[in-house]
C-alpha cells in the first residue's frame, strides 16, 4: 500500500533565479530553466520524507509573458516535455498532480499535457503538486468571484451563502488546505502575484538560494526552522 501523507505540510515555492544561475555560467537562460525542471523532480522526490504532503510550486506566472518570446516558448514547452518523462515515475511515486492557472489562454498542446498529468494521476493519494501555470493571484480571485456570479446568476447559490471557506472552493488551489510556509528563492523578497488569498497566514522564507542550486537539504532546513516558529493566528 503506499503511503499517505495527507498529514503533512503544504509548502508553497517561488522557484526564482534560474536565469541569473545560468548567466553566471556564460550559458543561456534557458539552461537555467532545464536545470530548475531537474531540481523539481529531486524535490517532489524527496519532500515526503520532510515531512510535506502538499507542494505548489509557480512555474509561470501571467506576467511572465512580458519576457522574450523564445523564452515563454522554452518554458512552456519544458513543461510538456517534463509531464511526458516523468508521468509514469510521478505515478509510480503515488503524486497527484493537479495545475492551477489560466489554462484557457495557453496552446491545445500545453492543455493537452495539463489533462494527461491530472487524469493520470487523479486517483492518486501521496503527495500533493500543485504546479501554477499561468498562474496570478489576482486572476485566480477574479475567476473564483466570476465563478461565484454565474452560480448565483443560474440560481445554483446565493450571496448570503458566501463564506471564506465557500470563497475558497471556487479557487484553483480549491479545498487544499492553505500553504504552512512560502519560500522564494532568488534573493528577492517579494510574493510576485502568487496564491494572495491562499497565504494570509503562512510562514515566509526567503532564502538567497538560487532555484537550480536548491536541494532536499534547502528544503529539509526551512522545514525545521519553521518547526521552532510560533504561529498565532492573531492570538496569543
Ligand atoms: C524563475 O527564474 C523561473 C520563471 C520565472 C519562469 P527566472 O527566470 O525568473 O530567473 P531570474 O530571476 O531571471 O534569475
Ligand atoms: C516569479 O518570478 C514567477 C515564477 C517563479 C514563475 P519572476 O522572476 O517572474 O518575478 P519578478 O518579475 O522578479 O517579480
Ligand atoms: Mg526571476
Amino acid at each position: 500500500m503506499p503511503v499517505t501523507t495527507t498529514e503533512g505540510l503544504h509548502v508553497a515555492i517561488i522557484m526564482d533565479g534560474n536565469g541569473r544561475w545560468a548567466v553566471a555560467r556564460g550559458l543561456p537562460r534557458i539552461a537555467g530553466h532545464k536545470r530548475g525542471a531537474d531540481v523539481v523532480h529531486d524535490i517532489v522526490a524527496g519532500a515526503p520524507a520532510a515531512g510535506v504532503s502538499a507542494l505548489t510550486i509557480f512555474a509561470f506566472s501571467t506576467e511572465n509573458w512580458r519576457r522574450p518570446k523564445k523564452e515563454v516558448d522554452y518554458i512552456l514547452h519544458l513543461f510538456v516535455k517534463t509531464v511526458e518523462v516523468w508521468m509514469p515515475e510521478l505515478v509510480a511515486q503515488h503524486v497527484r498532480v493537479r495545475i492551477i492557472g489560466d489554462r484557457m489562454g495557453l496552446s491545445a498542446r500545453v492543455q493537452g499535457a495539463i489533462s494527461a498529468i491530472e487524469s493520470r494521476t487523479a486517483q492518486e493519494c501521496g503527495l500533493h503538486l500543485n504546479v501554477a501555470l499561468n498562474y496570478g493571484g489576482r486572476a485566480e480571485i477574479l475567476f473564483a468571484a466570476q465563478s461565484f456570479a454565474a452560480d448565483c446568476v443560474a440560481g445554483r447559490t446565493q450571496s448570503a451563502a458566501l463564506d471564506e471557506q465557500a470563497f475558497q472552493r471556487y479557487l484553483w488551489l480549491g479545498d487544499e488546505k492553505a500553504p504552512d510556509i512560502v519560500v522564494r528563492t532568488g534573493a528577492e523578497q517579494r510574493i510576485s502575484n502568487f496564491l494572495l488569498w491562499e497565504l494570509a497566514y503562512a510562514e515566509l522564507f526567503f532564502v538567497d538560494t538560487l532555484w537550480p542550486d536548491f536541494t532536499v537539504a534547502t528544503l529539509s532546513g526551512i522545514v525545521d526552522e519553521y518547526r521552532t516558529r510560533r504561529r498565532r493566528f492573531g492570538g496569543l
